[in-house]
């Protein structure tokens, strides 16, 4: 009974899960997403190491009570260079997937030192120790070169640049980089794409006014006022007109009726 309970959840699993390894969108990156920098990652490890995700999660569910809160939910794509990811699933705090950039430096050093000096009625623990500590440089370099194994498209400059990159900043500066990058390729992207549509908007509304006023400018008024005039009344009409007309008229059928100007037919059979 157990066996066979096993093998139907299984497939039941298998029919769910694997039809998503084949989705670009939940095994590509996302575009412009790099993977994390020298200083970013060693913030990384220390997020790790110090289990911030134990209060934190980092995923910003599709519902409208969280985006409200928080901004755009959180795609598969943006965490393909997450090893491990830190989507936890515990909120005693606020998310984080998307708090980069939302504080200044400064307010996440305040913060982290002691939580109660910029939030009074906080219970987040604090962390005074990342201003003492040095950022294990060796350590993040050994990070880079395994995760570049595994595929993160680091460039070989990014690893021999890490070293100078990382000594002297504490653990402290390497926390803010982290915090500070949470959730930022997306946002980028999307006013990438927000300034694509403000300059389409620009260069459309201007090519539509300066048609506007070229034709509302006195002289092309009164041409198409001109065009526009039916000639009913009969002493509008000069002979000349007339005379023009039947020409035109005249060489039309000539050219149709030698077949040198066909016009379409459609024919209803
Ligand atoms: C015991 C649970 C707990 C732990 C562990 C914890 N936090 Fe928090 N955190 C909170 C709570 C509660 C808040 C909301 C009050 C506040 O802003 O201090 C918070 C707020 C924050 C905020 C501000 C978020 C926002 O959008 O306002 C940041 C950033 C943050 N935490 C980072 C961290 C980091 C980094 C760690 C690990 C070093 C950590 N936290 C560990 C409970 C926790």
């Amino acid at each position: 009974m157990i066996l066979l309970i096993l093998v139907l959840a299984s497939i039941g699993g298998i029919v769910q899960i694997v039809p998503l390894f084949f989705q670009a969108s939940m095994t590509q990156p996302i575009e412009g997403l790099k993977p994390h920098s020298a200083l970013v990652l060693a913030g990384r490890d220390i997020y790790l190491r110090e289990q911030c995700v134990s209060c934190h999660s980092q995923m910003i569910r599709p519902l409208r009570a969280e985006t409200e809160r928080y901004g755009h939910y959180s795609v598969a794509g943006e965490s393909i260079y997450e090893r491990p990811f830190q989507w936890g699933s515990k909120r005693t705090g606020p998310d984080l997937a998307r708090v980069g950039r939302r504080y200044s430096d400064e307010w996440h050093r305040l913060h982290l030192i002691e939580p109660r000096a910029v939030v009074p009625e906080s219970i987040m623990p604090g962390y005074p120790w990342l201003e003492d500590r040095e950022v294990d440089v060796e350590g993040t370099v050994a990070n880079m070169r395994a995760l570049q194994t595994l595929g993160h498209p680091y460039e070989e400059a990014d690893i021999q640049n890490a070293a100078a990159e990382l000594t002297g900043k504490t653990e402290m500066d390497a926390m803010i980089a982290y915090l500070q990058s949470l959730g930022t390729f997306l946002i980028a992207r999307r006013w990438r794409m927000i300034w694509l549509h403000i300059a389409w908007t620009v260069i459309l509304l201007t090519t539509f006014v300066v048609i506007v006023s070229w034709a509302w400018s006195k002289n092309r008024k009164d041409d198409f006022s001109r065009a526009a005039h039916i000639p009913l009344e009969e002493d509008r009409v000069t002979m000349r007109d007339q005379r023009n007309w039947a020409w035109i008229c005249r060489i039309n059928f000539g050219l149709m009726s030698s077949g040198l100007l066909r016009l379409p037919v459609w024919s209803s059979s």
